[in-house]
């Protein structure tokens, strides 16, 4: 086992451990839980409309199950940042379901947009690592990862756990709306058992490369993260990670707004670092995948620094850019959680490249809960 200084490099590496025991605790032998479906039935609502609210790191999670309910279920999906819902005037028409992410289960706002979304009248369901938390008991629905405490600052562990959880949920729902055959549901549940070892397999080879690309990029000034899809919830991410481990400022952006703007910041010391794996059985994701091929050939030209996360052995991205990550085949809507792992490593090291105390980076704190007045 590979020695741990600190809480964050340690829990880098209890991922494939904290997925198993999530997906143990939502998924029988035989597929789908029939009281986790019952409970969930009590949540959905008949029109197909979900909201979710979260903050940070949880929201990033948000915003990944947005296209994947949307894409598997057909569902109708709004993401929210918890400070702001949970500060709007509240007249509002429709009647979504709602879901509020949060690892502490704790977090003012998430709270707060938790008792919001009680008060008009929606259905809620919380996801939090703490299954006693005060969201976990106020919410109409439960579903607690069961991710292991999480002592660092920098969310890793719950964030991989909250993407898969999400995942189980798009699939009960989409059995639930009847917009998945049996046969479609055992397979996507088949590979979603398949992660854990996929991710144990290249932890040591992810943390070797991204040791090394840490320090041929410590001198950036700044970089931005550019994905498409599913895969822009893993951009915001991984520039979030970097933010806040290392102080090095990053942006994460749709792919398709670099030329829109953010292109002039691209320079020596302004590299990209760009999500472009594929699913090469989904349609969408091939389109997604030749216009991101396009942007590299275009930055290439341009004399673009990247890094490239890519499906292990894609030769046409690997000559593109100036470094390519491999990530291991996957489904398009479960490639963010293997992509999410070499971007939390380049992030710790990055930290430790500039002496940043990871687990405890300043200014922040692991929950962001309002001290009482007085
Ligand atoms: C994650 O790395 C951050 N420390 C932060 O963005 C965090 O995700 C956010 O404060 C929300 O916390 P929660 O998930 O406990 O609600």
């Amino acid at each position: 086992m590979p020695e741990f200084p600190h809480a964050m490099l340690r829990e880098i590496y209890e991922q494939p451990d904290a997925l198993t025991r999530t997906l143990k605790a939502y998924l029988s032998s035989d597929g789908l839980k029939a009281d986790v479906a019952a409970e969930l039935s009590s949540w959905s609502n008949p029109e197909g409309e979900v909201l979710i609210v979260a903050s940070g790191s949880s929201r990033h999670s948000g915003l990944a199950a947005e296209i994947t309910l949307e894409d598997l279920c057909g569902l109708a999906v709004d993401v929210e940042y918890a400070s702001e819902y949970s500060c709007r005037g509240g007249r509002e028409r429709r009647r979504p379901s709602a879901i509020v992410l949060s690892q502490s289960g704790e977090t003012s706002d998430t709270l707060a947009s938790l008792r919001e979304a009680r008060r008009r009248g929606h259905h809620t369901l919380a996801i939090t690592n703490a299954a006693a938390s005060t969201m976990a008991q106020e919410a109409d629905v439960s579903m607690p990862l069961i991710a292991g405490a999480e002592k660092a600052v920098p969310a890793t562990k719950s964030f991989t756990c909250q993407l898969a959880l999400l995942y189980v949920l798009a699939l009960y729902e989409a059995a639930r709306l009847g917009q998945m055959d049996a046969a479609t549901l055992a397979a996507h549940i088949a590979e979603l058992r398949k992660l854990p070892a996929s991710l144990a397999a290249q932890l040591d080879t992810w943390r070797a490369q991204m040791f090394v690309l840490a320090q041929k990029y410590t001198n950036a000034a700044s970089f931005l993260y550019l994905g498409r899809g599913v895969h822009y919830a893993i951009a915001r991410e991984g520039a979030l990670k970097l933010k806040e481990a290392s102080y090095i400022h990053a942006e994460g952006y749709p792919a398709g707004e670099l030329k829109h703007g953010p292109n002039a910041l691209v320079s020596d010391s302004v590299p990209l670092v760009v999500l472009a794996t594929v699913d090469r059985t989904l349609e969408g994701s091939m389109l997604r995948y030749e216009k991101t091929v396009q942007l590299l050939e275009d930055m290439k030209t341009q004399g673009a620094k990247v890094i490239a996360l890519a499906n292990t052995g894609d030769e046409a991205v690997k000559c593109l850019v100036s470094d390519c990550v491999e990530v291991p085949p996957a489904p398009e809507h479960l490639l963010p959680i293997l992509e999410v792992v070499p971007l939390q490593f380049f992030s710790y090291f990055m930290a430790l490249e500039h002496g940043v105390d990871v687990d405890r980076p300043r200014n922040l704190s692991k929950a962001v809960v309002e001290q009482p007045a007085g």
